[in-house]
């Protein structure tokens, strides 16, 4: 089966379905050697390395699954100064990490406040790749910050699936929008990032190979997977984990159906399984995040149970 995979980018529906569920430990293998195997051959073998600055966990949302979510007790809120911003790309870039991915709760009075910090990176660091993953903002925002030089943009869209959106989601946040900020971050040019959770609460197999179409139609540059992680002091915190092994066959089917994306081998990942991030680049990403947070903060970006803070 997989020799024939190899050379297509459009799986039918049926062949995903079999991969995704299969319980052929043998085919599973080959699915991600051959991910592996393509990964090599178009991205080559090297391991691209972001430095991941959360800056923010203050959020005016409510996502249901999320730890920073505005209505969770207990967790103290913070923002990085412009200041500390800066010495984490300083590390950053020492280190040879030049892409820089400024993440953090949405809240776009306090993204704006970032203008003046993404044109000192961009003045510090002409060639370094500048992404941001600030959630959904008005449209001039993100034309303001692609102005000041920012290049990449990481908006997972969560699920495919507009009444799954709903599910796990406050009223008030549609899919709908989640698109439109989508495809505006692509028509401003960005290099774009979508992506969803694995085995979030009420997902079906039908749900994800709908995930992987929406992306099909799209064609996101980045694509960022992790396993759903149960947070406590959520509405989902009773809700089961996603599964380790279907977020790796995914990793491998992304690698197939879009071999030119970066795909990171995410935390929630490596979270919920020990060497998890080599078991990713196994499947097919080609991507590391470690993140650059200071350490005095980094506990308090709480998305889920357990997160690992490497
Ligand atoms: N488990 C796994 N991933 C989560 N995220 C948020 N909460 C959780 C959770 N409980 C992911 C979302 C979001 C990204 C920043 O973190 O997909 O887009």
């Amino acid at each position: 089966m997989i020799e024939t995979l190899k050379n297509t980018r459009n799986l039918p529906d049926s062949a995903l379905q079999e991969l995704l569920e299969s319980t052929d430990a043998a085919l599973a293998q080959e699915l991600k050697d051959t991910a592996r195997e393509v990964c090599l051959k178009v991205k080559g073998p090297e391991v691209l390395v972001r430095a991941l600055i959360e800056w923010s966990n203050i959020c005016r949302n409510d996502c249901l699954y999320c730890g920073i979510r505005r209505s969770r007790a207990g967790v103290p809120r913070y923002s990085l100064t412009p200041e500390q911003i800066l010495e984490c790309c300083d590390a950053a870039w020492r280190d040879g990490v030049p892409t820089f991915v400024l993440q953090g709760g949405e809240n776009p009075a306090a993204a704006e406040s970032l203008l003046p910090t993404v044109k000192e990176m961009r003045r510090r660091y002409p060639s370094a790749a500048i992404t941001l993953s600030l959630g959904e903002l008005p449209f001039d925002l993100y034309a303001a910050f692609k102005e000041a030089g920012a290049n990449r943009y990481l908006l997972r869209h969560e699920t495919a699936n507009p009444e799954h959106y709903a599910s796990l989601h406050p009223a008030g946040m549609r899919f709908s929008s989640r698109l439109s900020c989508i495809r505006e971050l692509k028509r401003l040019g960005f290099e774009t990032g979508m992506g969803m959770m694995v085995g979030s609460p009420g997902q079906t197999t039908e749900d994800l190979i709908l995930d992987l179409r929406l992306m099909q139609e799209i064609g996101p540059d980045m694509i960022g997977i992790g396993p759903f992680i149960p947070q406590s002091g959520t509405p989902f915190e009773n809700c089961p984990a996603g599964n380790a092994e279907t977020t790796l066959r995914l990793l491998a089917i992304m690698r197939l159906m879009f071999p030119e994306a970066n795909i990171p081998a995410t935390t929630a990942l490596a979270t919920l399984l020990p060497g998890g991030k080599q078991a990713g680049i196994q499947a097919g990403a080609n991507v590391i995040m470690n993140v650059y947070t200071p350490l005095k903060e980094r506990k308090k970006y709480d998305l889920y149970k357990g997160k690992t803070d490497v």
